[in-house]
């Protein structure tokens, strides 16, 4: 578990990153979002105990940040905004060496190394030169030798810059691996939609302070009191239209063509379930009742719109 206590720095007289606190379990996929200079690599610098905090800290598995630094070092796997790799070596060299850094018994080097490039999927470039390897090779292998050691969490600075759409898409295959794995994964970005889809949980973080942390759906539910309802119907859309209009919790109807209603609800579930009751009582021929899906991008201009104003 990590539980990150009131976590601060000061660099002089400006504050990056202001009392922030928050806990991850185990298979965790953390989305840490925010704008550029918003205190991400700041805050993860901290956590990767490179980084000394003004007030505050971190426990991992117990271990504090500023008290036993080593234990933390053993359990984490970070990966800077900027990594460079050492260019004219092979692929299991280089992992070969980090396995050795990280002081893995030299006997289970061999098999450490086959299991990080399976899970990484690089085994076939074992024997390539590190130099040859596509820009989502060298992240994947960076991601890889990361996980020699077999880290409790991940620190993922901005992984997923600067790398083509298939290659993203492969990233996020195996973080959900991992995440099933039963590792704690935090993953920044400045670009919401790229955390969207595989995050269980999101924090953003905003000049330093995070504005909203928990489940995608749960941050949604408390900025917006107001969803959409969407009632498909064989026939009568626009007279549904009229019926439900003034009726308690709807703020707004749209008729969207010969099928289709859509609303703006803001009552309870149990207000919704009365008012799909309703609605069928009253003998209108529903096919389908649709709840809009939260969109993370809305959450997020809701959410920094206070900060940034
Ligand atoms: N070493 C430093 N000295 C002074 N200010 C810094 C230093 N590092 C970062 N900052 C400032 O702290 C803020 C947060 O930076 P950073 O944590 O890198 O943000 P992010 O990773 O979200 O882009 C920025 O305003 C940045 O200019
Ligand atoms: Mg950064």
């Amino acid at each position: 578990m990590l539980e990150v206590l009131n976590l601060h720095k000061n660099y002089g007289s400006f504050t990056a990153v202001t009392d922030v606190s928050f806990t991850l379990e185990p298979g965790d996929v953390f989305g840490f979002i925010g704008s550029n200079g918003a205190g991400k690599t700041t805050t993860i610098k901290m956590l990767a105990t490179l980084l000394e905090p003004t007030h505050g800290t971190a426990r991992l598995d117990g271990f504090d940040i500023t008290e036993h630094p080593l234990e933390v070092r053993k359990r984490i796997g970070y990966m800077p905004d900027f990594f460079g790799l050492y260019d004219d070596v092979k692929v299991w060299e280089y992992l070969d060496y980090f396995s050795a850094l990280y002081s893995v018994p030299v006997k289970d080097r061999p098999g450490v190394i086959d299991n990080v490039l399976e899970l990484t999927d690089l085994t076939f470039k074992r024997d390539a030169m590190v130099a040859s390897l596509s820009r989502g090779m060298q992240q994947r292998l960076c991601l890889a030798r990361c996980l020699v050691h077999d880290p409790t969490l991940l620190l993922l600075d901005e992984p997923a810059s600067g790398l083509d759409p298939r290659a993203r898409a492969e990233l996020k295959e195996l973080l959900a691996e991992l995440g099933r794995m039963g590792k704690i994964i935090l993953v920044s970005s400045h670009i919401l939609p790229e955390l969207a889809d595989f995050c269980n949980k999101v924090g953003i973080i905003e000049r330093g302070n995070m504005l909203a942390f928990g489940g995608v759906d749960e941050i949604a539910r408390g900025l917006k009191s107001i969803k959409v309802l969407e009632f498909r119907v064989m026939d009568r859309a626009s007279e549904l239209s009229m019926w439900l209009h003034g009726k308690p919790n709807i703020q707004n109807t749209y008729l969207m063509g010969a099928t289709t209603v859509k609303v703006d609800f803001d009552g309870s579930h149990e207000n919704q379930v009365e008012l799909v009751r309703a609605i069928v009582n009253a003998g209108y021929p529903v096919m389908e009742v649709r709840e809009e899906g939260v969109d993370l991008e809305d959450v997020f201009l809701n959410v920094t719109q206070g900060a940034l104003n």
